[in-house]
C-alpha cells in the first residue's frame, strides 16, 4: 500500500475533493500509481489528509466512473489494470521524480479493460473451491502423477468432460475419443498438424475467428474464406470451391464474429457436403454454454451420421483462459494420428491442473458456476443493450446479442473500425474492430464489444463514454 503525496491548497478555492481528483489522477498518469497498484482506503486517506471522508469519496467515485480506478469486491480500490499506454504520461503536466519505481509495465492489449472480448467474469470465479481442490490435489500428488503423464489426458477428466458433453452440448462420444489440450487454439494447431498438408485448402467463415486462421495457416495450408449470411456459412459458395477443400472450420453455436447460430438446415447440408467430399469439420464450440434466447442448440457434432466432426471445446469461458485447458473430441479414424501429433507437440498437459478440473466438474462445482453465470452474464448483457441503445443508438447497430460474451455492433457507412478502437482505446475503451476478423477485401466496419469481464455499471459507464466519443468526430 502506498502513502501518497498529495498538496492540498486551501486557500486556492478550489474544492478539496477536486484537488483529491486532480491530484490521483496526475499520479496515475505520470506512472507514479502503476497499473494495477492498491491506493489507501478513503478512510486512510481522508485521515492522512486531515480532511472528512466526503471530499475524498466524491473523488475516488469520479475516477472509478472514469476508469482509472478499479474496485475488487472485499479487497479494495486499486488503479485500473487497463489504462492504455496512451492514456498513461500526461503531457501537460510536470512529471514528479518516481524515485524506485520501475516504469510501468506495458500493457497486454487492453488488460481487463471495458469491452474486452473473450473475457469471462473473472470477479465471480469461484475461488475457494477451486483452490481447495488445487491445495488438495498438490498435496497429495502421487509419485505416478508426478512422471510424464498420458498424452491424451487425465483419464478422470476424459470421463466428465465425455458426460458433460453428452448430456449438455448432445455430443455423441466416450471418453477414449476425448484428447485434453492446452486450450482450443492448440486444438486448431493440432487439427492442422494431422489434418493439413502444405498447400492444401481449408475453408473458413468470413468473417471468421483470426485465431483459427493463424492456426490452421501455420503448416502452409491456403484458406478460402467463404461468406457467412443468418444461416451461418454458405454451404452453396463452399461447393463452388470444387473436389480440393480438406477441411472447413465453424463455430455454429454462436458464429464468430457476428453471433448468429447456423440453422438445422446449414447444419445437415454442411454434414452432407463433408461426408461427399471426404472432407472434415472443425467445429469450434467456444462460448456454446452461454445462450439467452432460447435453449442452447446442440452441437453440430451430435447431428453427424459419419464422422466427419472434429468438435472443439475450452474451459477458458466457463473458468478463466489462463488455466489453459481445452479439448477435442476427435473420431476413432483420426485417434492414433492426433495422439502421435499430440506427442510431437508438447507430450501432455499439465496433471495436477487436470486432477483438480476433473474434481471440479465430479463435485458438481462446475455446473453451478455456469447455472450462476448465465444470470450474470444475461445481466451484463441487457445493461450493454440498454447502454448502447441509451447513450449509442444514433451511432451503430446491433448485429446480434442472442448468445456468448460479446455483441457485435456496425457502424455507420463510412467510418472506420479500427480508428475507432484505436481512439476507444485512449479513453480507456478496449473493443475489438470487426473488419480485422475478414481475410478478403470486402469488409463490414463495426465493432466487437464483449461484455462478460465488466458488471453493469462499469459497462454502462463505457457506452456512456462511447457514446460520447462516437458523436465527436475524430
Ligand atoms: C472463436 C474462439 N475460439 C476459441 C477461443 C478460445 O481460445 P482458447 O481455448 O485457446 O483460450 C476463443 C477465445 O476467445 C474464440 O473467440
Amino acid at each position: 500500500m502506498t502513502t501518497l503525496h498529495l498538496p492540498l491548497d486551501r486557500s486556492s478555492g478550489v474544492a478539496i475533493h477536486r484537488q483529491i481528483y486532480d491530484g490521483l489522477r496526475r499520479a496515475i498518469l505520470d506512472g507514479v500509481l502503476r497499473p494495477g497498484q492498491r491506493i489507501p482506503s478513503t478512510r486512510t486517506l481522508a485521515a492522512e489528509l486531515a480532511v472528512s471522508r466526503l471530499p475524498v469519496l466524491t473523488a475516488y467515485e469520479q475516477l472509478l466512473h472514469e476508469c482509472y480506478l478499479e474496485g475488487r469486491a472485499g479487497s479494495g480500490t486499486f488503479v485500473s489494470a487497463a489504462l492504455p499506454d496512451d492514456l498513461l504520461q500526461s503531457k501537460t503536466t510536470a512529471r514528479p521524480e518516481r524515485i524506485g519505481h520501475p516504469p510501468p509495465p506495458v500493457l497486454d492489449e487492453g488488460g481487463l479493460g471495458p469491452f474486452r472480448m473473450s473475457l469471462p467474469a473473472l470477479d465471480q470465479f469461484p475461488h475457494a473451491a477451486w483452490s481447495r481442490l488445487v491445495a488438495r490435489h498438490a498435496q497429495a500428488l502421487p509419485l505416478a502423477q508426478m512422471a510424464y503423464g498420458d498424452p491424451a489426458g487425465v483419464a478422470a477428466l476424459r470421463m466428465a468432460i465425455a458426460e458433460h458433453l453428452r448430456a449438455a452440448r448432445g455430443v455423441r462420444c466416450e471418453a477414449e475419443q476425448v484428447l485434453i489440450v492446452s486450450g482450443s487454439q492448440a486444438a486448431l494447431r493440432l487439427a492442422a498438424a494431422v489434418l493439413l498438408a502444405h498447400g492444401d485448402r481449408v475453408a473458413m467463415e468470413e468473417p471468421g475467428y483470426p485465431g483459427a486462421r493463424d492456426a490452421l495457416g501455420t503448416g502452409g495450408a491456403e484458406i478460402l474464406p467463404v461468406p457467412v449470411d443468418e444461416e451461418g456459412i454458405d454451404v452453396a459458395a463452399l461447393q463452388r470451391h470444387g473436389e480440393q477443400v480438406r477441411a472447413v472450420y465453424v463455430t455454429p453455436s454462436h458464429q464468430y464474429p457476428l453471433g448468429m447460430s447456423m440453422t438445422a438446415a446449414r447444419r445437415l447440408a454442411l454434414l452432407d457436403w463433408a461426408f461427399r467430399h471426404d472432407a472434415w469439420v472443425l467445429e469450434d464450440d467456444y462460448d456454446s454454454e452461454y445462450r439467452y434466447v432460447s435453449r442452447p442448440l446442440g452441437a453440430l457434432q451430435g447431428m453427424d451420421a459419419h464422422e466427419r466432426v472434429v468438435y472443439i471445446g475450452t474451459f477458458s469461458k466457463v473458468m478463466f483462459p489462463a488455466l489453459r485447458i481445452g479439448y477435442l473430441v476427435v473420431p476413432p479414424a483420426l485417434w492414433q494420428r492426433f495422439v502421435e501429433a499430440r506427442l510431437a507437440l508438447d507430450l501432455f498437459s499439465p496433471t495436477l491442473y487436470q486432477l483438480a478440473l476433473a474434481e471440479f466438474l465430479r463435485e458438481g462445482h462446475f455446473a453451478r458456476h455456469l447455472r450462476r453465470m448465465r444470470g450474470v452474464y444475461l445481466k451484463r448483457r441487457d445493461a450493454l443493450l440498454a447502454g448502447l441503445e441509451r447513450h449509442c443508438g444514433d451511432t451503430l447497430t446491433v448485429h446480434n446479442a442472442d448468445a456468448g460474451l460479446h455483441v457485435a455492433v456496425l457502424l455507420a457507412a463510412g467510418i472506420d473500425d479500427i480508428a475507432t478502437v484505436q481512439r476507444m482505446r485512449t479513453i480507456g475503451l478496449v473493443a475489438t474492430a470487426l473488419s480485422t476478423c475478414y481475410a478478403g477485401d470486402d469488409r463490414r466496419s463495426g465493432l466487437l464489444l464483449g461484455f462478460g469481464g465488466s458488471d453493469e455499471t462499469r459497462l454502462l459507464a463505457a457506452t456512456k463514454r462511447l457514446g460520447e466519443m462516437l458523436r465527436n468526430p475524430a
